[in-house]
């Protein structure tokens, strides 16, 4: 069995690992990570793209933040539309600041290519077994196979980025977990098409045939969404079916001037609401995906990951300078961002989205607070705040 000693080893190779790895190897603390799957695969998914400013700040301060001013589009505003109207909300009228879109694929990548550049360890690929050991004492370490051998990593801190299927969360004892979800009863049918995005901005519509969404990754490459049963496949939707039932949900004028095409990859997601708490648990914290979903509705999933990163960065960098206090608040400080997150992307799902025992009377409510938030600068101001992002 090989054996190394690191500072934190982190478990997940996803954008969490990524940017917390570059923050701490930038303030010189040594890390680990390890992935279970080829980064080819890691960069092939395909997630939310719309950055807050705090998680643009966050990444430009982590030094990957060049191609993210050059590539990014800056958004000032969202169209929200149900079946009687078409509105803009502005952010920066409402909410003081805009939010920038730009792929989540893209963000993993530049995090890839600075580890690559510095003199980090590389992100160690193709690991199995990941068995966390010690987080309830002082000495925590981690096993795990690679390429047939065995592998031993001594550390002071193991941190879970390995998503909701990762091994960390389970590592904490069910009895110290409490654990809460909400399971939507349907699923995001997404396509990515090389085509012009029907507009310059983000399109939420609200229509009696369910939820679409118009979205982008840049100037030829479009991301479009509509609510779907959770037994559908993407198999059940050719494009034909797909562009005709999204024409069917948008407002009138981006329907008529969609520009379709030949879906380059297509897939339906379920939705979720989940949290566990606590997120750290001794030596072992959790961090993105692997503590909390949320529903994609209000992009939050990768924006509350980079804040989970900024609380967890700054205790880490006080305990490996000797002030381990920091990192008793962890939790309690990412829990509070993340339930108002929660809250947000669960309000702006239901108030959206058909649901199966619906009735004439629940799609009026949506629709009158729709009109609502049309017609109030104080309900477009709730709105704003949050889809720009909170405060860290
Ligand atoms: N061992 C090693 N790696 C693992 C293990 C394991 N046992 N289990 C999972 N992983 C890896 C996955 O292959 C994945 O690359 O951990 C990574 C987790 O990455 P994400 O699921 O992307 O989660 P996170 O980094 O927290 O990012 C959160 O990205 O996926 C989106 O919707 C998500 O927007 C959110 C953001
Ligand atoms: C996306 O572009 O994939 C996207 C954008 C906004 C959302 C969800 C997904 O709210």
């Amino acid at each position: 069995m090989s054996r190394i000693r690191t500072q934190v080893c982190i478990v997940g190779g996803g954008p969490s690992g990524l940017l917390l790895g570059q923050i701490l190897h930038r303030a010189g603390i040594d890390t680990r990570i390890l992935e279970r799957r080829p980064r080819a695969h890691v960069l092939s998914r395909i997630r939310a793209g719309v950055l807050e400013g705090g998680t643009v700040d966050m990444l430009r301060r982590a030094g990957v933040g060049d191609r993210l001013a050059r590539e990014g589009f800056v958004h000032t505003g969202t169209r929200v539309a149900s079946r009687d109207r078409a509105f803009r909300i502005d952010f920066a009228e409402s909410a003081g600041k805009p939010v920038t879109v730009y792929g989540q694929t893209e963000v993993t990548q530049d995090l890839y290519d600075a580890r690559d550049a510095s003199d980090a360890a590389p992100v160690i690929h193709g690991v199995e077994g990941v068995t966390i050991h010690g987080a309830d004492t002082d000495v925590p370490h981690v096993t795990y196979d690679a390429g047939g051998t065995a592998h031993r990593i001594d550390c002071d801190w193991v941190v879970g980025c390995d998503g909701f299927h990762g091994v960390s969360r389970r590592t904490i004892p069910e009895a110290v977990r409490t654990e809460v979800e909400r399971v939507y009863p349907f699923g995001w049918l997404g396509v990515l098409s090389e085509t012009p995005p029907v507009d310059h901005e983000l399109i939420y519509a609200n229509s009696p045939r369910g939820f679409a969404l118009a979205s982008m990754r840049n100037e030829n490459l479009s991301r479009y969404y509509v609510q779907a049963p959770v037994t559908d496949r993407a198999e059940d939707w050719p494009d034909d079916r797909f562009w005709d039932e999204l024409r069917r949900r948008l407002p009138a004028d981006a329907a008529e001037t969609l520009v379709t095409g030949p879906s380059i990859e297509k897939s339906l997601a379920p939705l979720r609401s989940f949290i566990c708490e606590p997120m750290r648990w001794g030596r072992l914290c959790l961090v993105g995906d692997a503590a909390h979903i949320v529903p994609p509705t209000g992009a939050k999933g990768l924006n509350l990951a980079v804040s989970d990163v900024h609380y967890l960065s700054e205790g880490l960098i006080a305990a490996c300078g000797g002030e381990a206090e920091g990192m008793d608040r962890y939790s309690d400080r990412a829990l509070a961002r993340v339930w108002k997150a929660v809250r947000y992307s669960w309000w702006f799902t239901t108030l959206m989205h058909r649901y199966p025992d619906d009735t004439a009377f629940h799609q009026k409510m949506q629709e009158a607070e729709i009109a609502y938030l049309d017609g109030s600068p104080a309900a477009r101001t709730v709105f704003a705040e949050n889809y720009v992002g909170l405060p860290f």
